[in-house]
């Protein structure tokens, strides 16, 4: 197929606004799986779409041949939400190409991705009517809602899903047109939680001085995650962190300036961090707090003199190895219960989460895709890892015993997960030669 019809295809999968967590998209997101599985029938897959409690996961597969290793390639075709959605510059549901660049929510994560991958196999039958190794694609619509029921179906259709490595093109490249082997992901834990003072809003005048305002409360709480040097104050937060090996820090080190790269790519006006550790460090390998979101009381125009009954706010935690998300939401939990004083009641949803990964980018599937990186690209990969997670790669290792090869092709301006998302085709292009030269190296 031409590289103008893959990306004809590539439009018609990034038109479907399969956003996950919006069940008024359930349908855009139950036909994106439809119009995958009709794709893969055309270029002679098996397809099949899964039913799960939540969106379907859509499986494609090359007619087995023995003898031959199998691939498990795993994407995501759900999307983030697009708002705030007058900052988009085109509409985030019409793919639009403008300087190189494919403008549309879920471009880079995770359609333009896993549908390089796609291409490439599909080239690769259309040229020899067949591929070096058995391909397996695993497709979900729940990745950015924290995948709540691909583990199960993991464990369900595990003997249908045996594979002797999986590859995901889910993560990010240092820069334009360096090779880059992602090698672990950080963890996550989120919660959620309010803060309850009286019974009803009240007039800050009257009550004001006498009884605890939420608002206040809630960021003093919130305040309390944190030390001055940026540490993590919850108690046992980092019982289980083992130090930052050295042969990575070193490794880092030799990466270009990533104070610079970290000041540049988000406009902040000055870096923050734990101390004794450098941003690359701070952003792939250490554990976090983060404020997700706050709010409560009085948000509109001009000045409203009110004690707001209730505030609330959003954490969710980055983790490292060995770091237990559930043990994490538990002391943080005991955390933020402490903390809260007895004029407030403080009530902690738990929310979802997802354990860190981490893999030998030297092991002989790490070299294969090392190969395959320098084979495309034309330079030595670096090895990373990265900060972001996908928490379903742990339990691929739990469930099905093989290893993930992250071969991401984001680029660090791409604005995944915020408005005017976007694409290189330059690594659409690349993605799809990635995939050829990852299915001949996994061969051998
Ligand atoms: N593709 C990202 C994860 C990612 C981004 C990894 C950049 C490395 C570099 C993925 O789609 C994502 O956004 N994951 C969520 C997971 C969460 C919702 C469970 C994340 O990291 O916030
Ligand atoms: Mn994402």
């Amino acid at each position: 197929m031409s590289f103008s019809a893959h990306l004809d295809a590539l439009f018609e999968h990034l038109r479907f606004a399969s956003i996950s967590t919006d069940s008024r998209h359930a349908g855009d997101v139950r036909n994106c799986a439809e119009w995958l599985a009709a794709k893969g029938r055309a270029i002679g897959l098996e397809a099949e779409i899964h039913e799960t409690p939540g969106h379907p996961v859509v499986i494609l597969r090359s007619v087995p041949k023995p003898d031959r290793p199998t691939v498990l390639i795993y994407g995501h075709y759900d999307v983030q939400p697009v708002d705030p959605v007058a900052e988009w510059r085109t509409p985030p549901f019409e793919p639009t190409l403008i300087d190189g660049r494919i403008w549309c929510r879920g471009a880079t994560d995770n359609k333009g991705q896993h549908f390089a991958h796609f291409c490439g196999v599909a080239d690769a039958l259309a040229e020899h009517g067949d591929l070096p190794v058995n391909v397996i694609f695993l497709l979900e619509g729940e990745e950015e809602i924290g995948s709540p029921n691909l583990e199960p179906f993991l464990r369900s259709h595990a003997d249908r899903l045996r594979a002797d490595i999986c590859a995901v093109s889910d993560t990010g490249m240092l820069g334009r047109g360096i090779p880059t082997l992602t090698y672990g992901l950080r963890g996550i834990a989120c919660l959620e939680f309010i803060v309850r003072g009286p019974s009803l809003d009240l007039h800050s005048g009257v009550y004001g001085g006498a009884v605890a305002n939420p608002a206040l409360i809630i960021s003093r709480i919130v305040a309390s995650l944190h030390d001055e040097a940026g540490r993590v104050q919850i108690d046992g937060f980092y019982d289980k962190v083992e130090p930052l090996a050295e042969w990575e820090r070193a490794m880092w080190a030799s990466l270009p300036d990533g104070e610079a790269a970290t000041q540049a790519e988000t406009g902040v006006p000055g870096l923050w961090g734990e101390a004794g550790y450098t941003s690359l460090e701070r952003r792939w390998a250490r554990p976090t707090a983060e404020v997700n979101g706050i709010g409560g009381g009085y948000q509109g125009e001009g000045s409203k003199t009110v004690i707001p009954r209730q505030a609330m706010a959003k954490l969710s935690f980055r983790l490292v190895p060995h770091q237990d998300p559930e043990e994490i939401l538990a002391l943080a939990t005991r955390h933020l219960q402490k903390v809260c004083p007895a004029s407030c009641l403080i009530e902690v949803d738990k929310g979802h989460t997802g354990p860190s990964y981490v893999m030998d980018p030297h092991s002989p599937h790490g070299l294969a895709a090392q190969t395959a990186l320098r084979r495309t690209f034309s330079d030595e990969p670096r090895l990373i890892r990265e900060g972001g997670s996908i928490p379903i790669i742990q339990s691929i290792k739990n469930v099905l015993g093989i290893d993930s090869l992250l071969l991401g092709l984001a680029l660090p301006d791409c604005q995944i997960h915020a408005p005017n998302e976007n694409f290189t085709v330059e690594n659409f292009e690349a993605g799809i030669r990635l995939n050829r030269a990852l299915l001949e190296e996994l061969a051998r």
